[in-house]
């Protein structure tokens, strides 16, 4: 008697409890998608491609899965325009109902979509645009970012090149757009504080093929200087740093440049340039750890090529996603839960340690590196290292 009077409630109990935490069977199988945009043509071409190389490549390694369910990519060209970014945001959402998205190099594009990803509650994972808006005055809840704030590793960057390369006087170049004048703020900022002296600076168009203009003035200012900074990103920097050698600059005044100017994926079309250029950022395809020699050995035999910056913040972000889909056992579709796992993600990827500051941007170490060929082959040589790099970085935190 007792047995089945208590059946039929039972299985009313399983239900509602069901219901209420969203875990029913077919809920399960549903798979994730995940919306990918990057350019795939224009001058940051190059960084699209690694990008999207090294968030699939992460993907491949987990099978495409996490938390029990499948993952399917959409993927979006954004050519770099931020015009674009909205159709191509909606696209994803209206279309593919995709539950999140990813990647996006421009940060004009990134900037184009933040009201659409916060508005829909759609969590986006930034695996390059830098602009530091989206992670402190336009924070969202929605907005995570894997890769740098623009201006974050700079702060570093200025404050190395005059206390510990002796720089007192420079020229500064960067792209004429929010990234360029970002980055080149942060890297003056304690490069003038410790006493360092900007001599002048120079931001030609994003799209600038011939630095000749550019490259003369510097070299009218020779005498006046000890080093010059220097941003800009696929196509534009290889035609920068190749011009910067065939003007005679080279042997004058040395580069000091952010990572991105002269990323491992661009060395072999910069060749014999590219030798003996110091640079600073957070990751380098021979930094010595468990974490990157698998990833770079998985990404050589895969597309035969060295991995760069681009495609480790595309496989550090896909890890990520990764990671907390698995604590929330595949359960994305309770928001809070998995955005509060997001938070959470703490761990070591090839470029170190990872976690997010308080504003979900990347705290990151920012390696001082100096191209070097060996053999047949050019890459960067680690000789310095600054630890836990976030975006309100100051010379005393040092000493913490
Ligand atoms: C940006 O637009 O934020 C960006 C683009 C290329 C390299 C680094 C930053």
């Amino acid at each position: 008697m007792v047995r089945t009077k208590a059946r039929p409630f039972l299985s009313l109990l399983l239900l509602a409890f069901a219901l209420h935490f969203g875990a029913g069977p077919a809920a399960a199988a549903e798979p994730i998608k995940i919306g990918f945009m990057a350019p795939f043509v224009g001058v940051y071409t190059q960084l699209g491609v690694d990008m999207d190389r090294g968030f699939k490549l992460f993907m491949e390694e987990v099978g495409y899965k996490a938390g029990g369910r499948d993952i399917k990519i959409f993927t979006e060209d954004t050519e770099g325009k931020p015009e674009l970014g909205p159709t191509k945001a909606r696209k994803l959402l209206e279309g593919d109902k995709v539950d999140m998205i990813a990647g996006i190099v421009h940060s004009g594009v990134a900037m184009s979509i933040r009201d659409i990803v916060t508005d829909n509650k759609i969590p986006l994972i930034l695996t390059n645009a830098g602009a530091p808006d989206l992670t402190t005055t336009k924070k969202s809840p929605y907005i995570f970012r894997v890769s740098f704030a623009n201006g974050q590793q700079d702060l570093a960057g200025g404050w190395y090149a005059y206390n510990k390369l002796g720089y007192k006087r420079m020229v500064i170049i960067a792209p004429d757009y929010s990234a360029g004048h970002d980055k080149a703020n942060g890297f003056m900022k304690y490069f003038r504080e410790s006493g360092g002296k900007v001599v002048e600076e120079m931001y030609p168009p994003l799209s600038t093929n011939d630095f000749g203009p550019y490259l003369t003035k510097i070299a009218d200012k020779a005498k006046e200087i000890d080093g010059v900074y220097a941003f800009f990103s696929g196509s534009g920097s290889i035609r920068l740093i190749t011009q910067y050698q065939e003007y005679g600059l080279k042997e004058q005044i040395p580069l000091f440049v952010i990572g991105d100017t002269i990323d491992d994926s661009v060395l072999p079309s910069m060749k014999d340039a590219a030798i003996g250029v110091r640079s600073y950022h957070q990751y380098a395809d021979s930094i010595k750890n468990p974490e990157n020699e698998k990833f770079v050995k998985a990404y050589k035999a895969k597309y035969n090529v060295t991995p760069g910056t681009f495609s480790e913040q595309g496989y550090v972000g896909a890890k990520v996603i990764v990671a907390a889909i698995e604590a929330v056992n595949g359960k994305i579709e309770d928001k809070e839960a998995f955005l509060a796992a997001m938070r959470k993600v703490k761990f070591d990827v090839p470029r170190g340690p990872f976690s997010f500051d308080e504003n979900q941007n990347v705290i990151l170490p920012v390696y001082i590196r100096v191209v070097e060929k060996k053999g047949d082959a050019y890459g960067h040589v680690i000789q310095d290292m600054i630890p836990n790099v976030d975006q309100n970085w100051k010379p005393t935190d040092m000493k913490k």
